[in-house]
């Protein structure tokens, strides 16, 4: 099968396009031929080993030590099954799917095993597999925080994403709105438009307004691409507040019940997918250029096959 292989840790250039052995699935695993992936910022961040000081020590334990162990990377992937094992009892072949691989990679080529019991489940029934994989990094990442921000437990929380434009920022301003938030997008003027779209209340451009002088207090401060001074954040935030960062060192747990959400929301048509580009397997070089800017908006989808 065609597979994108990281040759060692560096620019996008050390992807290259190459044949590989089609996995067989085990017992309990499905065979997914992949129709769509996406190339999310920490897709980036992993093939060129782009962490700080101790942590890129530790990222070498972890991922290998010169290139990744796992050789294909890519984290989500949507498609259909196209083989079961003996032992499979939740899926059939022909279902169409989306899931996460998380730290096991290996999306970003035709046919990916994995276990009926990761995270994986049905896609959204009106989603393209593109829109379907669009929807899974930002998505869960956000509902992540959000969660653990206790935004449930809120009857019609004021909620500041800021950075409301990235993949993280554009599922956030929309899963706090499935939460009855009042949302406030911090964004630049390149990604007012998309702001609009997404739903925000009301928009702060902040290369033109200064933050840090806005009169409102929030229950929420998300900061969705880790770049607010947290004393900004914890400044804006009323008595009881919650401060939540993806800068820091929690890592957002993939978890089925998200999926079950994004699809639930997706279906109910309170999800943009925000699709900012898409390429081929075959442009994957191009792709990570594209969100090594760190300038995207939304989400970069690969479609495959
Ligand atoms: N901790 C975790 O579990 C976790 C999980 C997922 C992601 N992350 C991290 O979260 C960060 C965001 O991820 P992502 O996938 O959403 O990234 P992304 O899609 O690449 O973010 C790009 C967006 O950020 C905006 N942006 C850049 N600088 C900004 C600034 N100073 N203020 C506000 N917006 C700014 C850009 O628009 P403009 O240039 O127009 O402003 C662009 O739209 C990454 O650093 C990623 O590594 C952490």
């Amino acid at each position: 099968m065609k597979a994108v292989i990281c040759t060692k840790y560096g620019p996008p250039e050390v992807l290259t396009v190459t044949q590989v052995e089609k996995p067989v699935p085990k017992d309990t695993e499905i065979l997914v031929a992949i129709k769509a992936t996406a190339v999310n910022s920490g897709d980036v961040r992993m093939r060129a080993l782009a962490v700080e000081g101790f942590l890129k020590i530790v990222m070498r334990f972890v991922l290998g030590f010169t290139k990744p162990r796992k050789p294909i990377l890519g984290t989500v992937f949507s498609g259909i099954v196209e083989q079961v094992g003996s032992k499979v009892q939740h899926f059939s072949v022909g279902d169409a799917v989306y899931g996460i691989t998380g730290f096991k990679f290996g999306t970003y080529a035709e046919y990916i095993a994995v276990s009926e019991n990761s995270v994986v489940t049905q896609k959204p029934d009106n989603a393209s597999f593109e829109e379907a994989a669009a929807i899974l990094f930002g998505g869960q990442t956000a509902i992540y925080f959000l969660q653990k921000a206790n935004i449930a437990a809120r009857a019609t929380p004021s909620v500041l994403i800021y950075g409301a434009t990235g993949s993280v920022g554009a599922a956030a301003v929309q899963i706090a709105k499935h939460y009855n938030a009042r949302v406030t997008a911090v964004c630049s003027s390149k990604g007012q438009d998309l702001a609009h779209e997404l739903g925000a209340d009301r928009i702060v451009l902040y290369d033109k307004e200064d933050i840090s002088q806005m009169p409102e207090k929030f229950d929420i401060f998300f900061d969705a691409v880790g770049k607010a001074p947290k004393k900004l954040a914890l400044n804006l935030l009323n008595k009881g507040g919650s401060y939540q960062t993806v800068g820091g060192l929690d890592v957002a747990a993939d978890k089925l019940e998200q999926l079950q959400l994004l699809r639930t929301l997706f279906e109910e048509g309170k999800l943009n997918p925000a699709i900012d580009r898409i390429y081929t397997l075959d442009e994957i070089v191009e792709a990570h250029r594209y969100v090594d800017t760190g300038r995207k908006k939304g989400n970069v989808v690969v479609r495959i096959g």
